[in-house]
């Protein structure tokens, strides 16, 4: 699968960097509205300074939307226009009437999409899914989850510089942890239940803290569970906590790292990081299964829809 790549910022060195680690996916060409970007990328890949002449000429199967959050839509929907297939950055626009925009534009040309969830790929997700998969550990019924997703892109008063690019707390992260539990949990089963987001108006950002509390279903029965963002608290910190019958289970999503504690036991600590940063861990696990997608002619639009309702509802609540 041969992809090209539309803004070459901050986390484009990641993508960039697992690609060359994927088997079956290769870089061609890339654009950014900043020409100077041109010397971020290999000598291999082609620099275009024009999107439309390279949609038109690109040898690419797709093209990897990885602007700024409030571009997603207006870039996305030029891919799809130009009848090219487009890949996009979590997450894929910032509104409900957007997403059923790109979905009705995609579905009328009969072309895949695909979102970029980088989050549920975490290693410390893929080796829990093993564990409860394998019935390894006798933890019972799952009765909730507590995700957090904090970044310090808020200090002093101001937005940080890790806020350029993102749209706000809960647009960027809300969608962050529910690509994570999703593979965790039936996200279909997921419902609303209640929003809480906090917007300063004088920020240059949709809000700097988020929360959703949800409902889901597991084993016929409904239990709870909240993700939670934040802007302010000054740290990096990703976490999902499971809460079963007989323990917890700590995902910690920034530090790779999984803490399964059993009723009565002290804690069992299992470091699942690699030599390469996180991201790269994270964005191998998308190409992978973007080219496996590919190659079968399947993409993540439903998923992606679900996820993006769920995401909006909070928004609106
Ligand atoms: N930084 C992270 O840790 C991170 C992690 C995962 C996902 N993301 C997502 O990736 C996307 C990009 O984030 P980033 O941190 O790399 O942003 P960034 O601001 O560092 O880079 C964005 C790049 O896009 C270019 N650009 C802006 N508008 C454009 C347009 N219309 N056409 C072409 N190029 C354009 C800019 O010149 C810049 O080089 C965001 O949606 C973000 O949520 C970021």
């Amino acid at each position: 699968m041969q992809i090209a790549l539309i803004g070459i910022g901050k986390i484009a060195n990641y993508q960039m960097q697992a690609i060359t680690h994927t088997p079956g996916i290769k870089l061609v060409d890339a654009h950014d509205l900043d020409a100077n970007k041109a010397e971020e990328l290999p000598g291999s890949v082609n620099f275009h300074d024009n999107l439309e002449k390279m949609l038109n000429k690109s040898a690419a199967d797709a093209f990897l939307v990885s602007t700024p959050t409030p571009s997603h839509f207006e870039v996305a929907m030029q891919v799809i226009e130009s009848d090219r297939i487009a890949i996009v950055e979590k997450p894929i626009c910032t509104s409900q009437s957007e997403m059923d925009a790109l979905l009705t534009a995609a579905r009328t040309r009969k072309l895949p999409l695909y979102t970029a969830f980088h989050p549920a790929y975490g290693r410390e997700v893929d080796w829990w899914r093993e564990q409860r998969d394998a019935q390894n550990f006798d933890l019972g019924a799952l009765l909730g989850f507590d995700t957090c997703f904090a970044d310090p892109y808020y200090i002093d008063g101001k937005l940080t510089l890790g806020a350029v690019g993102k749209a706000g707390a809960w647009s960027d992260s809300g969608i962050s942890g529910l690509s994570a539990l999703s593979r965790l949990i039936d996200p279909n089963s997921m419902e609303l239940v209640d929003g809480r987001m906090t917007v300063i108006p004088s920020l240059a950002c949709s809000q700097v803290q988020g929360l959703a509390v949800y409902s889901f279903v597991e084993q016929n029965n409904m239990a709870y569970g909240m993700v939670d963002t934040n802007w302010t608290l000054g740290k990096n910190y990703k976490t999902t906590r499971l809460r079963y019958e007989n323990g917890l289970v700590n995902l910690d999503h920034a530090k790779e790292i999984a803490t399964l504690s059993l009723s009565g036991q002290d804690p069992l600590v299992f470091n699942l990081a690699t030599d390469k940063p996180r991201l790269v861990n994270h964005y191998c696990g998308v190409f992978s299964d973007l080219t496996e997608m590919f190659g079968k002619g399947e993409d993540n639009t439903e998923l992606s829809e679900v996820l993006h309702r769920l995401l909006f509802a909070a928004l609106h609540h």
